[in-house]
């Protein structure tokens, strides 16, 4: 960001990348949300922040919500968003993952990567002295947390007292944002089917982090831990580059959110998902369009969520 006081980042970051959200401090993360919470309100301070500047998007996998709020985003600040697709093409199969990396680094000022293996974009951020931020991957989804806590805090959740139910697939959206609750001080029950349970890995790191932030993490299979959680959070059942099976929906079955689970949860309790949502399967449509579902405000903090990360992350390169 160009240095006035006005448009200053409120905190130097320490990390170059953001490729899960444990890269950030927790010193960190609550100013990063509070830039985000200004950029919402007003981004004409902001508008020539990244003339002449340019990123690229490459990307494995489709999106709607990820690639437009980037390129509209960037856009906002002046700056040219340039999109690969790689759908069809994996990155690393014309030339090496470091290659491509190193030839971006020429051009860009950074990169944002969605791709089928989390070390595809561990090899970019190795390899390149630019930024690299994680757009999806198969094992994280840190912009999408960011938008997540971005949204519950607009919605008077407190994270230091608020209790967060996950529900379905212990998935790469789920470790995001049990890397956010350990980060923020939350409370987060995570309640999947069996064998659906998120990593060993992440719950170790967030453990580890939770432990200085009083943050709590509980992982179940038991629905009945729902009571009394102030929002509930859901995903699709089947990720993008799994395999759909009639076995693997069976045991998904009981963990649809409808009305009745909501109500489980408690009266007021927000409704959210990262979407797209498969309505009918992990929710129904009267919770996913009631009044305390908060899933295009997710979708739109995105862009904030975002912008605020590309700033703090692009203008240390000044
Ligand atoms: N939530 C999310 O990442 O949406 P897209 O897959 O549409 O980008
Ligand atoms: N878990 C989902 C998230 C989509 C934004 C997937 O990986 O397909």
């Amino acid at each position: 960001m160009p240095g006035t006081r006005e448009t200053s980042p409120s905190v130097e970051l320490g990390c170059k990348d953001l490729l899960r959200i444990t890269d950030l401090a927790v010193h960190e993360i609550l100013p990063l949300l509070e830039d985000a919470r200004r950029l919402k309100r007003d981004y004409a301070p902001w508008r020539h922040a990244f003339a002449q500047r340019s990123i690229v998007l490459l990307f494995e996998k489709p999106s709607l919500r990820t690639r437009v709020s980037f390129e509209i985003g960037f856009a906002k600040f002046g700056g040219i968003a340039v999109y690969l697709d790689h759908e069809t093409r994996p990155i690393g199969q014309r030339e090496s993952i470091a290659d491509y990396g190193r030839n971006l680094e020429r051009w860009a000022d950074a990169i944002v990567a969605r791709t089928m293996k989390h070390g595809t974009i561990e090899q970019l951020a190795s390899n390149a002295r630019i930024p690299v931020i994680n757009a999806l991957s198969d094992l994280h989804h840190p912009c999408q947390a960011l938008a997540d806590f971005m949204t519950l805090a607009e919605h008077g959740f407190e994270f230091r007292h608020g209790r967060l139910a996950w529900v379905g697939d212990g998935n790469n959206v789920c470790h995001s944002v049990i890397e956010m609750a350990a980060t923020v001080g939350c409370r987060l029950v995570v309640i999947t089917p069996e064998g659906c349970e998120p990593s060993d890995e992440v719950l170790r790191t967030a453990e580890a982090r939770a432990c200085r932030t009083g943050a709590s993490i509980e992982v179940t299979n038991d629905l009945s831990k729902i009571a009394g959680s102030d929002a509930v959070y859901t995903d699709t059942w089947v990720s993008m580059g799994q395999t759909e099976t009639p076995e693997l929906a069976a045991r998904f079955e009981p963990y649809r959110v409808d009305a009745a689970l909501m109500a489980r949860a408690g009266a007021d309790s927000l409704f959210m998902h990262c979407l797209p949502a498969h309505r009918g399967q992990e929710v129904t449509d009267d919770v996913i369009d009631s009044p305390q579902s908060v899933v295009f405000d997710q979708a739109e903090n995105r862009m904030h969520a975002q912008n605020a990360l590309l700033l703090h992350l692009l203008s240390k390169d000044r």
